[in-house]
């Protein structure tokens, strides 16, 4: 069983990639989940945490809540994707279980000094904070991180929020550079990937006739983000980006990808946050990033429908 810390900003696709990681138990142990700033403030992406994992049933799962705002800049929020709640569409009932006292950036650096060197893989489905503050605070944590997954940057596809830059390396790029210059194995899942895993309405309907609770849920928070992104792209669904770090873990063999060298830039007015991809070896920079360019999509939706089948 591989060990992950779930770093996160709930977020529709935040919670269906929670979700999937809860209903693997066999193959993940979810040590916690670690709410940052990104698709809305701190305090409300922790409060959908701890609905998503209610949602889940699996009320033993401990939720933190990790800093504020980003390194250096100020916070970019993206409630016109995801709602004034970043998690519109269903409604969930109030969570009972409770946030942790302790702050996320410390249960990260905890947790990775607690267990044996090289046995958590932190996933990352928001902008990367809390994982560089972590870094920054104890860097004797890089050398006993077994790996990072991260969902962000875009290369081939471009990018989401500005021409150049995906949302989460855009919300916080000096922090994805603390995380790239690490030195830890980065794996990154790009909008390369997560563009052609499409929520197609008859996927939707899958979810839904799931017949549980969370397939309902899931049918509702998809077919919400869906109708910005099926403006903006015109594409017969809308991109399911954050569970595809989960569905990495659990069949690496959905996706094709190439270690190579990839560097953020932070400076650029016009391409600030945007991931330089050394896709063709051009550099001879260090090759510091699993970089995923594609996925299997019906591999990817029959993973997502068995798992989530088995929750309540
Ligand atoms: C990423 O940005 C967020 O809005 C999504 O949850 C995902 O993590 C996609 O660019
Ligand atoms: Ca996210």
């Amino acid at each position: 069983r591989k060990k992950i810390i779930i770093d996160t900003d709930p977020g529709q696709d935040d919670a269906v990639a929670i979700l999937l990681a809860l209903a693997s138990p066999d193959e993940l142990e979810v040590l916690g989940i670690v709410a940052v700033a990104g698709n809305v403030r701190l305090a409300q992406n922790a409060r959908n945490a701890l609905k998503v994992v209610e949602l889940s049933g699996r009320r033993d799962v401990a939720v933190y809540a990790g800093c504020e705002r980003p390194m250096h800049r100020m916070l970019v929020t993206a409630e016109h994707v995801h709602g004034e709640t970043g998690l519109d569409g269903p409604v969930l009932p109030e969570p009972k279980i409770r946030l942790e006292a302790e702050h996320g950036v410390d249960f990260i650096i905890e947790a990775l000094l607690a267990h044996p060197a090289g046995t958590v893989t932190l996933c990352a489905l928001g902008p990367l904070t809390n994982i560089a503050m972590a870094l920054v605070k104890a860097p004797q944590i890089a050398e006993r991180i077994e790996a990072i997954v991260l969902m962000g940057g875009g290369y081939f596809e471009g990018g989401n929020i500005t021409p150049s830059a995906e949302f989460n390396i855009y919300v916080d790029p000096e922090a994805a550079a603390v995380v790239l210059g690490s030195g830890v194995p980065v794996t990154m899942v790009p909008l390369d990937v997560t563009h052609g895993m499409l929520t197609t309405p008859d996927r939707l309907s899958r979810f839904e006739a799931l017949g549980n609770r969370a397939g309902s849920a899931i049918a509702e928070m998809l077919g919400f983000s869906e109708r910005f992104d099926l403006r903006k792209y015109g594409w017969e669904g809308a991109p399911l980006h954050d569970p595809c770090v989960i569905a990495y873990l659990l069949a690496p063999e959905l996706f094709e990808g190439r270690l190579i060298n990839v560097e953020i830039e932070t400076a650029s007015p016009l391409t600030i946050g945007a991931t330089v991809a050394d896709y063709w070896g051009v550099t001879d920079r260090p090759k510091n990033v699993n970089f995923l360019r594609s996925g299997n999509a019906q591999g990817f939706y029959a993973l997502l429908l068995q798992r989530l089948a088995r929750l309540p």
